[in-house]
């Protein structure tokens, strides 16, 4: 039995100082939207309820599918960096980044960089080569007979665009990847900060090459697969020549319950029965009357059609 548990877009806060330099071009469209919007709909208070929530189902691990800042600022980086360190080790936390973590083009190398062991992959496909070693993207990580698998759709974009894109090069190495998991038998866990399915965001917020990417999880399978970027709960099926996919979105992590349903993270227990791969998952959200976590729904899941299950 493997226990994971799904969060997502904690985007914390709030801003810390920034010089005037720092907020010439996107980043100030953004510093304003915090100050005049943002600050209000994601709530600390809401959010620590949630982790506690989370650290209270003692998960084996913990998926967390990007936008953890805003704007991209030095100082967003190095909070993010305690605040990953409290929420647990690389070892059983794995991140993939949203588009608020990539938000301009500067500060992915002098902010990523820092969380890079969260997304440090295990594996290596034969001949492979330096793509690997140039972008950690996509990643492998093994636990127990669950592979999670993440991509990187967080792309710097202009003023007002949310969109992203994995790239040719990640979604053919995602497609051997998907390949090579499946035939050792894993149960594949994919994580991405955007929704893969057309038509679930505006354009302007969408996964800009989910048309590229469709045809290879229909082809490959994935049993999950964990988004987040919509801020909303999600839950759809898709059919693959391997069984069906199961696709979760989660609301923002720190989402002020306001008129129904706040903050959100689900918890996935897998577990082999019978030769089929069966996950219960539980659907937690901050609820706005109680000003409690409850759960919201519950559900089972089953995958067939599982190789032999390699010891790990
Ligand atoms: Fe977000
Ligand atoms: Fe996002």
């Amino acid at each position: 039995m493997f226990k994971l548990a799904h969060l997502s877009d904690p985007h914390l806060g709030p801003l810390p100082a920034a010089k005037m330099a720092e907020l010439l071009g996107k980043r100030i469209s953004g510093f304003l939207s915090w100050h005049l919007n943002r600050r209000r709909i994601h709530d600390m208070r809401s959010l620590q309820q949630l982790l506690d929530d989370i650290k209270a189902h003692r998960p084996d691990h913990i998926a967390l599918t990007g936008d953890l800042i805003n704007i991209a600022l030095p100082g967003e980086y190095e909070n993010a960096s305690n605040w990953l360190a409290a929420l647990g080790s690389p070892e059983i936390v794995s991140l993939v980044p949203g588009n608020h973590d990539a938000y301009i083009a500067a500060g992915w190398e002098k902010g990523f960089a820092r969380w890079s062991a969260y997304c440090a992959g295990e594996m290596r496909l034969p001949g492979s080569g330096s793509q690997a070693d140039i972008s950690p993207f996509p990643f492998v990580r093994l636990r127990r007979n669950i592979a999670l698998i993440g991509v990187s759709s967080a792309r710097p974009t202009g003023i007002g665009i949310a969109a992203g894109w994995l790239g040719r090069e990640q979604i053919e190495a995602l497609r051997k990847l998907l390949l090579h998991t499946r035939e050792r038998g894993f149960f594949r866990v994919l994580m991405i900060h955007h929704p893969p399915v057309p038509g679930l965001c505006p354009p302007r917020k969408s996964l800009l090459d989910a048309g590229e990417l469709m045809p290879v999880l229909e082809q490959e399978g994935s049993e999950l697969v964990l988004f987040g970027h919509d801020h909303r709960h999600h839950h759809l099926s898709l059919p693959s020549r391997h069984g069906r996919i199961d696709l979760f979105g989660v609301p923002s992590a720190s989402l002020l319950a306001h008129k129904g349903a706040g903050a959100g993270w689900n918890l996935y227990t897998i577990r082999r029965q019978e030769g089929s791969w069966m996950t219960d998952v539980v659907i937690r959200s901050l609820d706005a009357d109680t000003g409690v976590m409850q759960t919201r729904e519950q559900l089972q899941l089953v995958h067939r059609g599982m190789n032999e299950v390699p010891a790990t």
